[in-house]
């Protein structure tokens, strides 16, 4: 699921097209609350099943993801990927797919939840509050945002002449590999059989 350009979705798909992802796992569909979101178009590129839900005028929040869960269903997926999801998740949503949700933040476990962390990070460098910030890959298993059991983390240096750009940059380039690697080591694990 993802609302924006779709890099981290491009590194997965890449690493399924490459066979390095696990040949356990096989990306079903690309969801994206954004009718422009450069995902959908990285899935159709991909030849995956690409959807746009979008809200509806007056749509509250539970009404959404009732819809969006019936569609993601649908699927009958095994993981759900939060790969730059903007809309934050209700309970409606997430009690359907338990222990299957994971979600992608560009700070450290802990730090600057929420949007614009990657700029936060760099601004707070700016003015000599920290010489670092990092990557987390992370369960969702209620509403918190950007909280949840983590998965995996790294820490990245900010450095005195970076720019946001250059920054950003580091940063995706860890992303990329750490959400790849989570999805690989999650899927080596035996799948419980349920009745
Ligand atoms: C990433 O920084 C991710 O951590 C955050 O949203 C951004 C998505 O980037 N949740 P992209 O759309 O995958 O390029």
């Amino acid at each position: 699921m993802a609302s924006g350009n779709g890099s981290n979705l491009q590194a997965i798909l890449d690493a399924s097209a490459e066979g390095s992802l696990t040949d356990r796992a096989r990306v079903v569909a690309v969801v994206s609350d954004r009718s422009d979101s450069r995902a959908l178009a990285r899935a159709t590129e991909a030849g995956i099943a690409s959807l746009h839900v979008g809200a509806e005028p007056d749509q509250d929040r539970t009404e959404y993801d009732r819809r969006l869960a019936e569609i993601v269903a649908g699927f009958e997926p095994d993981l759900v990927v939060l790969a730059g999801w903007m809309r934050i998740l209700t309970t409606e949503f997430i009690s359907r797919f338990a222990d299957k949700i994971i979600n992608l933040h560009p700070a450290k476990p802990g730090e600057l939840a929420g949007t614009r962390a990657i700029e936060r990070a760099w601004q707070e460098a700016l003015a000599g509050e920290r010489t670092e910030t990092g990557v987390m890959v992370h369960r969702v298993p209620d509403e918190g945002v950007d909280t949840g059991p983590v998965l995996a983390s790294e820490t990245i240096p900010i450095e005195l002449d970076d720019t946001l750009d250059v920054l950003t940059e580091r940063i995706r380039r860890v992303e990329h590999r750490l959400l790849v690697d989570t999805i690989r080591a999650l899927c080596a694990q035996p799948k419980e059989i349920t009745a």
